[in-house]
């Protein structure tokens, strides 16, 4: 059985359990972080864990925990899991209090993780996946890392009721991004991806990209694109801690690319590989 971690303690599974009136069961009041585990390490943990703490500051919730008390407690979960490649959560809310949606005086934050394999640097989708177009109908503070997720889990359940593995939201015609990823697009030789701003997360991935691109030398604009334009692009793929980089080579029925993983795509998926098993090799 699976070890777990809430509050403190490495738990079996079957022994982890939060309250009916933690305000992340009863408000989705609460951030949470995926890092990816290669080689059996955890993969740019600093970086997720410096976003769970803007994450928490947002939210004016205590953090029952520091980016470096943190780092060990996950590390463990994937190493007394057996994990060589997959994935750590970790989640906070802000605890259990009688049911009142303003903050509670004195919360007690809710802190739990658990670890999960997952095939990442040979992933079967690499050969390219479909995506299927849906309205974005999130808030307006997508840059929080909050568990209140009901219209990704709404977009990403069209999304394999369509056959597609992803959804790709837009707002007016203009692409957000994915239902857990970032989006971009190559047209001749140039990348591009929507800026950051409160209308999506700045994903940790579309970062380590935005390097890997700049070092191969592969322009790119952050400037939204429209559906319409991922359609006609010479390529299109996503980004996510939990794909690495991923090839889109369907939105809905329109085929991306003559179908098959382009050329830069291809690039950068291999430098996200290369790089992920370069940090995470064994001493
Ligand atoms: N989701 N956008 C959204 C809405 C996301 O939920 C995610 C990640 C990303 C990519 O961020 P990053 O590169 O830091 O993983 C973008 C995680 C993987 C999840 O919910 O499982």
């Amino acid at each position: 059985m699976r070890t777990c971690w809430l509050n403190g303690a490495f738990l079996p599974e079957d022994q982890a359990h939060v309250s009916i009136f933690d305000r992340g069961v009863l408000f989705g009041d609460g951030v949470y972080e995926v890092a990816a585990v290669v080689n059996g390490r955890l993969l740019d943990a600093d970086r997720h864990l410096a976003r769970l703490e803007r994450s928490q500051r947002e939210l004016q919730l205590p953090a029952p925990r520091s980016s470096a008390e943190w780092l060990p407690i996950m590390q463990e979960l994937a190493t007394v899991n057996g994990i060589d490649e997959g994935l750590v959560y970790l989640q906070v809310t802000r605890g259990a209090a009688e049911r009142d949606f303003a903050f509670p005086s004195a919360p007690t934050p809710t802190a739990f993780a658990f670890a999960r394999p997952k095939r990442l640097t040979d992933d079967p989708n690499a050969s390219g996946i479909r995506v299927h177009v849906v309205p974005d109908l999130r808030w307006q503070r997508c840059d929080i890392k909050s568990v209140a997720m009901l219209a990704q889990v709404l977009a990403k359940q069209a999304a394999r009721q369509a056959g597609a593995f992803e959804a790709m939201m837009h707002e007016d015609g203009l692409v957000t991004e994915g239902g857990s990823s970032n989006l971009w697009i190559v047209r001749d030789g140039v990348a591009y991806t929507r800026p950051l701003s409160n209308d999506i997360l700045a994903g940790i991935t579309r970062d380590v990209v935005l390097e890997l691109a700049h070092g191969a030398g592969i322009p790119v604009r952050e400037r939204a694109f429209t559906v319409e334009q991922a359609c006609a692009a010479d390529e299109c793929f996503l980004s996510s801690a939990t794909s690495f980089v991923l090839p889109i080579t369907r939105i809905d029925d329109a085929i991306v690319g003559g179908g098959v993983p382009g050329p830069v795509t291809q690039r950068l998926r291999d430098g996200y590989v290369a790089r992920a098993r370069s940090l995470t090799q064994p001493a």
